[in-house]
């Protein structure tokens, strides 16, 4: 889907004119414009606020006027469910291009219109590569305003760009886990790498033996794939300052001999959402040429049940030395990023950002519109919160008091992989704290984001959401 900004309303070319009714938006101003809807809309009426909207049909223009409710201009959280109410009006309506004419006269700030765009684009978004009838797309959207918008021809470009590595991560979240492997994954960072010019070092079995990386190996160690650390690096000529991310990417995460029940173990596919998320950021990071180097991590195994299954009661002695008592083959995440974050710390970078669909509890704690933050340093934890407001993949931040320690103590080895006794999601956060040794690390838990059951307040589709993508490009370009 094409958006355009283009400030002259001819409706010739448009199946339908959406037209947004801000809080306090004197109706008479848009009939003077539109003297039918005066007529046609008269009976109903539409206070402004997100979520309403009024379709009419236009006999004299031949097309379809739709009023839609916009809340406060200027909110952003605003903007985001007026994009999605508008996406999904335009696809119940079957149209294909349309005009949104902005009669208010403003101003729209420009973080308002990246979230409009952005909103527009996410809520375009449909997984239907397996349906044979597909619904009819929008193809192009103008945007129309009374004055010149906040908003330049090159902002739009960077957003089609952003965008197009969240359609990214969210076709590999979606796409089913007998296509999506640590081998297909291999390829297809092998193949970003290229295409992007982004540093790739793969560690398959035998590396990760010789590295000592015993936490991807035992998780791995069922599946007919063997696990992978892929680093895949962004390295700009110059640069003063190091970022690494860490992303989870469990293919399917059946919980290996701690077999999940049925329930839901289907959604299970989206448990590579965290790697996913780091491959769209480095292609962003390469194409918009941002100035520091990224470094980004996915630790990529299939956690499955079988003969050479690690086991509960195993223990692993990590790179760094720690022991770790195997209670759970279900908690396997924070075992495969362990060795990830090891890798990571080695680096020395300025900071780790480590992004993963890690616990159930977080879903009960916050649902499925904020993700978890986890950090003890002040100076992230806030730039991650002002980029969480500004692009709406939201943030909650929990604490990792060091108080709870002792509930992930192991009698028997340094630490434990499950049994917490409560605060699981907490805890599992301080598990991770013991592998990045004194970097600045936040931990960012997106069990509930990433993959929707239902659509919620400003995305109208279920399924993959590409959370993480939007949130972290905006917060390394606030870095710049
Ligand atoms: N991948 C799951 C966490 C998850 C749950 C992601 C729901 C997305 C939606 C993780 O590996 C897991 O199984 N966690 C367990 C750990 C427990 C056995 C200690 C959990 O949180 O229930
Ligand atoms: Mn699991
Ligand atoms: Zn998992």
């Amino acid at each position: 889907m094409k958006i355009i900004i283009k400030n002259s309303f001819k409706p010739e070319g448009h199946d339908a004119v959406i037209i947004p009714v801000f809080q306090g938006t004197p109706l008479p101003a848009i009939w003077q414009e539109f003297p039918e809807l005066e007529f046609l809309s008269r009976g109903k009426r539409i206070k402004g606020k997100t979520g309403e909207a009024e379709v009419c049909h236009s006999l004299q223009q031949q097309r379809l006027l739709m009023l839609v409710g916009a809340g406060r201009i200027g909110s952003l959280s605003d903007a985001r469910k007026l994009a999605c109410k508008t996406m999904a009006l335009l696809r119940e309506s079957r149209v294909s291009k349309a005009l949104f004419y902005f009669i208010q006269p403003g101003p729209y700030p420009h973080d308002y219109l990246v979230n409009l765009i952005d909103y527009l684009h996410l809520n375009h978004y449909r997984f239907d590569r397996y349906k044979r009838k597909k619904s009819k797309a929008v193809s192009r959207i103008q945007l129309a305003f009374k004055k010149p918008a906040a908003l330049s021809v090159n902002d739009l470009r960077t957003r089609e760009i952003i965008e197009h590595q969240v359609t990214l991560a969210r076709d590999l979240v979606n796409e089913t886990p007998a296509k999506i492997t640590p081998d297909s994954l291999v390829q297809l960072f092998s193949a970003s790498a290229k295409k992007y010019h982004l540093q790739l070092t793969i560690c398959r079995k035998k590396e990760l033996e010789e590295l000592g990386l015993n936490g991807l190996l035992a998780v791995g160690a069922s599946s007919c794939c063997s696990p992978a650390l892929l680093t895949l690096s962004h390295v700009p000529k110059k640069f003063s300052r190091t970022i690494a991310l860490v992303g989870k990417g469990i293919t399917f995460d059946a919980g290996g001999l701690n077999l999940k029940s049925g329930i839901g173990m289907e959604e299970m596919k989206s448990d590579m959402a965290g790697a996913a998320a780091v491959l769209g950021v480095l292609i962003t990071a390469a194409e918009l040429d941002l100035p520091f180097k990224v470094i980004g991590f996915a630790a990529l195994a299939e956690n499955l049940p079988g003969r050479r299954a690690y086991k509960p009661g195993d223990i692993i002695t990590f790179a760094n030395k720690k022991t770790v008592e195997i209670v759970d083959t279900d908690a396997e995440g924070r075992l495969v990023l362990a060795d990830a974050l090891i890798l990571a710390a080695r680096c020395k970078p300025d900071m780790i950002i480590e992004i993963s669909t890690l616990t159930g509890a977080i879903v009960s704690a916050l649902g499925d519109s904020y993700a978890g933050m986890f950090s003890r340093n002040k100076k992230l934890s806030s730039a991650l919160l002002q980029a969480a407001e500004s692009s709406g993949e939201l943030l909650w931040p929990l604490p990792l008091p060091a108080e709870y320690k002792e509930s992930i103590t192991s009698k028997i080895a340094d630490l434990k992989n499950a049994k917490y006794s409560g605060a699981s999601a907490i805890k599992a956060g301080l598990f991770l704290h013991e592998f990045t040794g004194t970097v600045p690390f936040a931990h960012l838990d997106i069990a509930g984001t990433a993959f929707l059951a239902k659509p919620n307040f400003c995305l109208n589709s279920e399924g993959a959401t590409g959370f993480g993508v939007r949130l972290l490009v905006e917060f390394l370009k606030n870095l710049a």
